[in-house]
């Protein structure tokens, strides 16, 4: 299969993950007869500082015509200064607004060879496998307005959303528990926002559409709790667009490391853009620290959701597990025993694994 793949690095190990994620692109392709064409452009603070615009029209236009995207990560202190608007981060909200990008979904499932990373007891992380289905382009993150008073002695940041907004992640939660084990948490603040109780009603009416799925609602600061002391008990989790950010860094303790949760961003007509849950991490920009393995899953869920690449995709996800069983891994994870590896070098060893001859799917 030909394929169009065009990629934002971004700023920080945003670069350096992505160059693990091409790398690993070219390998499933080679073994497998496909052709890849990559296009990279700029995005984040990489765009301000070459363009003056964290999202140049350009970027924008060849994301609309790729097969899919593939972004790094943006952001980091030498654009801390800059107003909210100007910001790297405008570039990603606005990709994500302008290409339609509702529905993001993070899957959170521990490496069982790294049920000892994570802080948190083994009995209490073992057998957590969770996905949260997060609204992207709605609620406190875009709602207007969002400023300064003219005195400057005021501020306001506003939560809103359309019903139809809500319906259609709420749908995705749905689709998504049924696709897995029927179990859907509608996580809200709805015993203070309003935005919440419309959010609870929607939940509600959708509810009778899939009888199937096995439906409970919870509130946020509840669910944070629960998800570090009782992480099984979720399946799929549907929220709002800033609660999802915040639980899903919080879930990433699960796993032993934020630098291992991938994501897909997609559309309405299921098109899409796939992004780490982690951002640049300047305290080890440059270093070839950074954990490359939620890039390249955030690959492997591109390869499936984009491309239906069943077989590549569960290709790359086990060559992960087997450099993983190996005992190879980054600083990020605490692995005792375990070989510490830089970026590139853990790379080449997945790619190793998928190139090598005797890998089974
Ligand atoms: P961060 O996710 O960049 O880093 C948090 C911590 O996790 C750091 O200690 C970092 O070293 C570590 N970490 C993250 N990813 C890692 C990886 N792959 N391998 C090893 N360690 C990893 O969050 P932050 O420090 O709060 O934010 C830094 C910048 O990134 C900010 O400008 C922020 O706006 C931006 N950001 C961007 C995205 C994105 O582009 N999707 C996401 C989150 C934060
Ligand atoms: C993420 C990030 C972004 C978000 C920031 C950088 C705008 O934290 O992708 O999780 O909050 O959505
Ligand atoms: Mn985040």
């Amino acid at each position: 299969m030909n394929k169009h793949v065009v990629l934002l690095p971004g700023d920080g190990i945003g670069k350096e993950v992505m160059e693990s994620a091409r790398l690993v692109l070219e390998a499933v392709a080679e073994r497998n007869g496909h052709h890849f064409t990559f296009e990279e452009k700029l995005i984040g603070g990489a765009a301000i500082d070459e363009m003056g615009d964290p999202l140049p029209r350009e970027t924008v236009e060849a994301a609309e015509k790729a097969d899919a995207v593939l972004l790094g990560a943006v952001g980091g202190p030498s654009w801390d200064h800059l107003p909210g608007s100007g910001r790297p981060e405008q570039g990603l909200l606005g990709i994500r607004k302008q290409l339609g990008l509702f529905a993001n979904l993070r899957p959170v499932k521990g490496f069982r060879q790294l049920l000892h990373a994570s802080p948190l007891k083994k009995e209490v992380v073992e057998g957590s496998d969770l996905l949260i289905v997060r609204e992207l382009t709605g609620g406190l993150y875009f709602g207007e307005p969002q400023e300064r008073s003219e005195d400057g002695e005021g501020v306001v940041d506003t939560l809103s959303y359309s019903r139809k907004e809500i319906e259609r992640i709420v749908e995705q939660g749905f689709e998504s528990a049924r696709k897995r084990r029927k179990q859907l948490t509608s996580v809200d603040k709805a015993n203070v926002l309003e935005s919440s109780r419309m959010w609870r009603e929607i939940v509600e009416e959708k509810r009778a559409d899939y009888p199937d799925v096995k439906v409970d609602h919870m509130l946020v600061d509840a669910a944070a709790m629960k998800l570090v002391t009782d992480p099984t008990y979720f399946d799929v989790v549907v929220t709002e667009n800033m609660f999802g950010d915040i639980l899903s860094d919080e879930a990433s303790v699960l796993t032993g490391s934020l630098g291992l949760l991938p994501s897909a961003s997609l559309r309405e007509d299921g098109t899409g853009l796939y992004e780490p849950v982690h951002g640049s991490a300047p305290d080890i920009a440059g270093e070839d620290k950074a954990n490359p393995l939620a890039m390249i899953l955030s690959a492997a869920m591109m390869l499936k959701h984009s491309f239906h690449m069943e077989k590549e995709a569960e290709h790359v996800e086990k060559a992960v597990q087997e450099v993983l069983d190996a005992g190879y891994h980054t600083a990020d994870l605490s692995v005792v025993n375990g070989t510490e590896l830089g970026c590139t070098d853990l790379t080449r060893k997945v790619i190793e694994q998928i190139t090598s001859e005797d890998t089974t799917v």
